[in-house]
């Protein structure tokens, strides 16, 4: 079925499960058109960002997205700066934002809080990761850049290594390569490994893939790695946290395994999976990734608000 401007107006984005192939790349085509866009579609239009855990790329990608299409973004950085520390409920807070804005952004520890938000409010709501739930936006950045780094976005051999356990962004992501034929290679200590659901979609949507403990092993016929950061702040034990932290580091040495045409992606941020020496080469896709949210985000927020169509194609 056609996709138009039309199918993504008012729409909430919760889960990447919730749009279909052809929504998906009707979007990345629009991002590749909002690339370079100086218009103001977003005049007069207020975006919220309601972020209660810590974020960089996400918020600011969003609010620069806003600011280039002349819209204005309000907002709160951290939970202690909203009435949560009052005592004040989610669903409250939301509906009182409402009031104030066209599109709500929310970042949440608890998994299922956008959905949650989503059930209260009228306005698009859009989730910019709950818990060690879903990313989806992040998963669109993804598969832009790998659409841009790779040239093409079917039949992808795509390794993830690092946290695939709480990570929420690889958890996105993995939900959708099967719409894109991907095959997968999961590398992660076991403790980290990539949970029973996820494992089962991939299964049940006949997604080819393997798991490997070891990161150099799998190199050689990836198309794209996908890095990740253990992510310290879900583990309920500090001594395991330490224990996990730096089970792999992709350096020169590890690369050399590579085969020449290897993206790597990293949602960031980087503790020490990534040695700074590999940032030089031409692998390194991961700061062009965190460039390529603006464009995407762009894209996204005009077809919710309705005025994707004021750009010129
Ligand atoms: C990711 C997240 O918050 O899930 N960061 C991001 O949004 N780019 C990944 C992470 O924090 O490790």
């Amino acid at each position: 079925m056609r996709v138009s401007e039309q199918d993504f107006v008012g729409r909430d984005v919760i889960t990447v499960s919730d749009f279909r192939r052809e929504e998906i790349l009707f979007l990345l085509d629009t991002a590749a058109r909002f690339e370079n866009e100086t218009g103001t579609p977003l005049a007069g239009r207020v975006i919220a960002a309601l972020f209660f855990e810590a974020s960089t790329r996400t918020r600011l990608s969003f609010e620069s997205a806003v600011g280039r299409l002349g819209g204005t973004s309000i907002g709160f950085a951290e939970a202690g700066a909203s009435s949560a520390t009052k005592g004040e409920n989610l669903s409250d807070t939301v509906r009182v934002v409402e009031g104030y804005s066209d599109l709500l952004l929310l970042r949440h520890p608890l998994e299922g809080a956008a959905r949650l938000a989503a059930e209260f409010v009228d306005i698009p709501v859009v989730n910019c990761g709950d818990g060690a739930h879903q990313h989806p936006t992040q998963t669109f950045v993804d598969l832009y850049t790998m659409r841009r780094e790779c040239g093409r976005l079917d039949g992808l051999h795509v390794v993830f290594c690092g946290d695939l356990r709480f990570g929420r962004a690889v958890h996105s992501l993995v939900s959708v390569l099967a719409l894109f034929n991907a095959r997968v290679t999961l590398v992660s200590p076991s403790f980290l490994r990539l949970p029973a659901e996820h494992r089962h979609t991939l299964e049940s949507n006949g997604v080819i893939y393997n798991e490997a403990p070891d990161l150099e092993s799998s190199l050689a016929e990836a198309d794209v790695l996908y890095m990740t950061r253990v992510q310290r702040e879900r583990f309920t034990d500090p001594l395991e946290y330490e224990r996990f932290k730096d089970t792999y580091t992709l350096d020169l040495n590890v690369l050399k395994r590579a085969s020449d045409q290897l993206a790597i992606l990293h949602p960031l941020p980087r503790v020490n999976e990534i040695a700074r020496e590999v940032d030089g080469q031409s692998h390194a896709a991961y700061f062009r990734q965190a460039h390529y949210g603006v464009a995407v985000r762009k894209a996204l927020l005009a077809l919710l608000l309705g005025v994707a169509g004021e750009v010129p194609k």
